[in-house]
């Protein structure tokens, strides 16, 4: 059985002193709601801690949404593993498709910092998909293939407990176009078989793979109730906890 996860990724979106008031607010409309799905919520880096205290006390998991590929020296403008540690935050997302699209991150790269988050111990939800225009020209498969085997490259397969996917076809994000259920789901199946085929069935039957692309509270539900969809990382709809609420409990 895998443990639904969802993941709110507030972009670049809430000062401080908003985080720490939403932050707040979820973790009480969550508790009174008695989710009991794992539930993340991922701040920008200088909201962070105010996020990490106004949740201190609930389940709630706070992650980043990035972070450096090395652990410390002149990186300008960069955050270390280390720094989000001493917040006590142990999860990242990486390679999401807008850290692909406007800032240049190539799989190697994103390689790279899944190595280093591995190496400090950390929980990765790493971001795969595919455009509109590789998913019309027939190359879903081969991008998400490629996305995996070199974003995975050189991961063990002890290490693989701390991974979790996120299929986020690019056409989908921000659009308010979901994915149908069934080709979210052919997709997901598809991404379980290639790590299966990388490692083996045990990792590829406990992995968590989570769908993002415009998902919200009428559209959860046939997601979640397919086979291999396991959670939601949810952009736009995690902003609010009128929107974001009902997803997180959306199995109740
Ligand atoms: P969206 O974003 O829910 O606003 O489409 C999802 C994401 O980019 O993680």
């Amino acid at each position: 059985m895998r443990t639904p996860y969802i993941a709110g990724n507030w972009k670049m979106n809430m000062t401080p002193s908003a985080g720490a008031a939403f932050a707040a607010a979820l973790a009480k409309a969550v508790k009174e709601a008695e989710a009991d799905v794992k539930l993340m919520i991922a701040p920008p880096f200088v909201t962070i801690p105010a996020v990490v205290e106004a949740t201190k006390g609930s389940s709630i998991i706070v992650a980043a949404q990035n972070m450096a590929d090395h652990t410390s020296g002149a990186y300008t403008g960069e955050v270390a593993p280390d720094m989000l540690l001493d917040l006590d935050v142990k999860t990242v997302i990486l390679g999401h498709s807008e850290r692909r699209t406007y800032y240049k991150e190539s799989d190697e790269y994103i390689n790279g910092k899944v190595k280093l988050a591995l190496e400090k111990n950390m929980d990765i939800v790493l971001c795969i998909g595919e455009t509109l225009e590789e998913r019309e020209s027939g190359k879903l498969e081969e991008v998400l293939s490629r996305q995996i085997e070199k974003g995975l490259s050189s991961v063990r397969e002890e290490e693989m407990c701390k991974i979790t996917l996120a299929y986020e076809p690019v056409w989908a994000i921000g659009t308010g176009r979901t994915a149908s259920p069934e080709d979210a789901e052919s997709a997901h199946a598809f991404i379980r078989q290639t790590v299966k085929n990388l490692f083996n069935s045990a990792i590829a039957e406990n992995l968590i793979i989570q769908y993002g692309g415009s998902v919200n509270a009428s559209n959860i539900k046939a997601l979640m109730a397919k086979e291999d969809i396991d959670g939601a990382l949810v952009g736009g709809a995690s902003l609010s906890v009128e929107k974001f609420l009902p997803i997180v409990t959306f199995d109740k």
